[in-house]
């Protein structure tokens, strides 16, 4: 392509060295659409004929259904995906192909191939990310009253429902739909027409070409345009927090899976045995979600540092910003999916969260609320549980079954009145609190919406 200044043939370890086309193949399909615009907007200036057109698009079209087939050999030697299909475009209709490049360089090309990649797998993943919403509603309808101890410092706090806990993973999920949504937005602008980095003596109709391409705007800087990579960025960190909180409920249901907890029984298609162990039946799928969040990290990582040093505009670093966010986008799909199904398929073991949650200390807030109603000060009542909780625990006499009234005056024997989950449940009526009525009507507010 650069022929004419250069003597020598690119060194074969530098061919192997910079080759994006073992990668960058996965953008054909937005290559092509931005060069059918392109070249639609070169008729427009006059640089192209409608005959000539008519050999550009269809010659381009050949080439992505070749491609899609499995028809086309890509050359190393051409680099990456653009200049591949430039050249096959070239080879196949000859003069008309060899100007498609006029007023554009792989610079705003590369830009605009990535941002369309970006936004259509943006749709992918919001999808994905919809169906496992799905699925945890599905299951915290089915145990919307199912009491379970809440957690904190992995130490029994309060008594929740599955219901409950459940949603608390599908509001994370929708602020992640959110940050998704708001990438899309801030990357839906149009590069071409940037040229290698100062745009081009021959104008061609930016707003057509961002037009065709679906793009909101034309970018308004095209040193800006050709070596911004934050919407990389932002779509990276999207799935790595998206991968957080996949991994944040893997460690939850790989706890909950231990004879320890015992809350959860995941389907023997979604855990593997042990090759040894005859016993075992392992949560593999959890296992592997929390390890491949610490990929969509990296790669966020890899694709910052690649960039924090490089001076304006476009500097061949850049390149490395695509396999990070091949792999991210990958592995994301495939958690997504994976964790969706197996959701779905999961069961709670009702009677072992009842009985974790039927706990007594679990309540020991509410008995302090109790007292609160009594008139005491906050802090004061906070102590005069402490003390029973220590005599419960030194006593070995479960806190419901204690006489508080010998503890203070303060208690009475209607104090024992909290110590029934139910109760304890129902009173919990504030807006985002688990009382039964209020799981069931945040499910049904998301049924409406998902
Ligand atoms: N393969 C390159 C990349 O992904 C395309 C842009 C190349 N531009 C250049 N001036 N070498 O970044």
């Amino acid at each position: 392509m650069w022929k004419g200044r250069f003597a020598q043939e690119t060194a074969e370890l530098v061919q192997q060295f910079g080759e994006s086309i073992s990668y960058d193949w996965r953008l054909y399909q937005h290559d092509v659409a931005g060069s059918i615009a392109h070249a639609r907007a070169q008729v427009k200036a006059g640089l192209l004929s409608a005959e000539e057109f008519q050999q550009v698009d269809q010659g381009l079209r050949e080439i992505e259904a070749d491609i899609t087939a499995g028809n086309f050999e890509f050359k190393t030697s051409l680099e990456d995906i653009h200049m591949n299909i430039e050249a096959e475009l070239t080879k196949r209709i000859g003069a008309a192909g060899a100007k498609l490049h006029t007023a554009r360089s792989r610079n705003d090309q590369v830009a605009t191939d990535t941002r369309l990649y970006c936004r259509a797998e943006i749709d992918v993943i919001s999808a994905g990310i919809q169906d496992l919403q799905r699925a945890l509603l599905d299951r915290a309808e089915a145990y919307a009253g199912t009491v379970l101890p809440a957690y904190t410092h992995l130490q029994r706090g309060q008594p929740v429902t599955v219901g409950h806990h459940l949603l608390a993973y599908v509001e994370m999920l929708q602020r992640d739909l959110g940050r998704l949504a708001d990438c899309r937005k801030r990357l839906n602008v149009s590069p071409l027409g940037s040229g290698a980095l100062a745009g081009s003596t021959i104008n061609l109709d930016r707003q057509q070409i961002a037009d065709e391409l679906g793009f909101d705007e034309v970018s308004r800087n095209s040193m800006d345009a050709v070596s911004d990579r934050d919407y990389i960025a932002e779509f990276l960190f999207a799935m790595s927090l998206c991968g957080v909180h996949l991994s944040r409920l893997s460690e939850d249901l790989i706890l909950w899976c231990s004879a320890e907890f015992g809350f959860v029984s995941l389907s023997d298609a979604h855990t593997t045995g042990s090759s040894l162990m005859p016993q075992k039946k392992n949560p593999d799928v959890c296992e592997i979600t929390r390890g491949k969040t610490g990929r969509l990290l990296g790669n966020l990582v890899s694709l910052l540092t690649a960039v924090k040093g490089l001076p304006l505009t476009y500097n061949r670093d850049l390149q490395e910003d695509k396999e990070p966010l091949f792999d991210s986008i990958d592995t994301l799909r495939l958690t997504l999916a994976v964790n969706a199904e197996m959701i779905s398929a999961m069961e709670i073991r009702e009677d072992n969260c009842r009985e974790a949650a039927s706990d007594p200390l679990l309540l020991a807030t509410d008995l302090a609320d109790w007292l609160v109603k009594q008139g005491v000060p906050f802090r004061h009542a906070h102590e005069l549980v402490g003390k029973a909780v220590a005599e419960s625990v030194s006593s070995g006499t479960p806190l419901d079954q204690l006489d508080l009234t010998h503890i203070d005056e303060a208690y009475t024997t209607e104090a024992g009145s909290v110590f029934s989950l139910e109760t304890a449940l129902a009173a919990r009526t504030n807006p985002g609190a688990p009382s039964i009525d209020n799981v069931r009507s945040e499910i049904a507010r998301w049924k409406a919406l998902l």
